[in-house]
């Protein structure tokens, strides 16, 4: 967790690289190990440090029917497990105020959704626990927006902040990444992420089936 530390001090600098990298969702314990042991072997042979991420819950699937995940405790314990295991941080992401106190006992960087990035209880709650908090552009948002997304997390009392680009939608179920907006977060003041994900995605219907399928894709680097 130091490297996360130092990476925000030296967020200015935008070195050294780092990645944020993981299954979409947790598929299960046996998976998520499974993952964790192979990303491990590429970031260290590669010395990129790796944090690792997986959502407990997809709290915004398009279809009821899609695989959420195992839940709030379930996936806690598993991600507790990985960081043990393969002496990892991790990383996750809150969708209610009420599931922050438990995921800052576990994780070491908190996400909150780009669908919620102006949600100013939830970021309160985030910031309370005094955990890295990386907050996604909200698809729907200019990057100016993220500079008060940003004061939100400090005016809580934490200053370890970070915001993720992952693309802008104009209602024809593209996202599209325009890299301008990798410049203008840094008017945020803080270290600048992006999001891979959303740079291969073409529509939700593409998305979607991908994340199903194959259950991977949240590759995340450091500008
Ligand atoms: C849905 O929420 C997740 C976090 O739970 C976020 O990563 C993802 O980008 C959101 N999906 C869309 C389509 O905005
Ligand atoms: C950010 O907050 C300020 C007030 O503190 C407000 O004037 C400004 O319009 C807000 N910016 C955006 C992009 O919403």
């Amino acid at each position: 967790w130091m490297i996360v530390k130092l990476l925000l001090g030296a967020h200015l600098a935008a070195q050294p690289f780092f990645l944020l990298a993981g299954p979409n969702v947790i598929e299960s314990e046996e998976h998520v190990m499974k993952m964790a042991k192979h990303i491990k072997a590429i970031t260290t042979k590669l010395g990129v440090p790796l944090v690792f991420k997986s959502s407990f819950d997809k709290a915004n699937r398009t279809s009821s029917k899609s695989f959420r995940g195992p839940g709030l405790e379930q996936g806690l314990k598993i991600l507790e497990k990985v960081k043990a295991a393969y002496d990892l941080p991790v990383v996750t992401d809150v969708h209610e105020s009420c599931q922050c106190e438990a995921v800052g006992r576990v994780a070491d960087i908190i996400q909150i959704p780009a669908f919620l990035c102006r949600q100013t209880d939830l970021l309160v709650a985030a910031a309370k626990t005094g955990k890295i908090i990386n907050i996604k552009k909200g698809q729907f948002c200019a990057s100016s927006v993220m500079a008060n997304s940003t004061e939100k997390i400090r005016l809580a009392g934490n200053q370890n902040v970070m915001v993720c680009e992952r693309g802008t939608m104009f209602g024809y179920n593209d996202l599209i990444v325009d890299p301008r907006n990798f410049e203008w977060l840094r008017e945020a003041n803080c270290p600048v992420v992006g999001s891979i994900h959303e740079k291969l995605c073409l529509g939700y219907h593409w998305c979607s089936a991908t994340i199903e399928k194959r259950g991977t894709l949240a590759l995340i680097w450091q500008m």
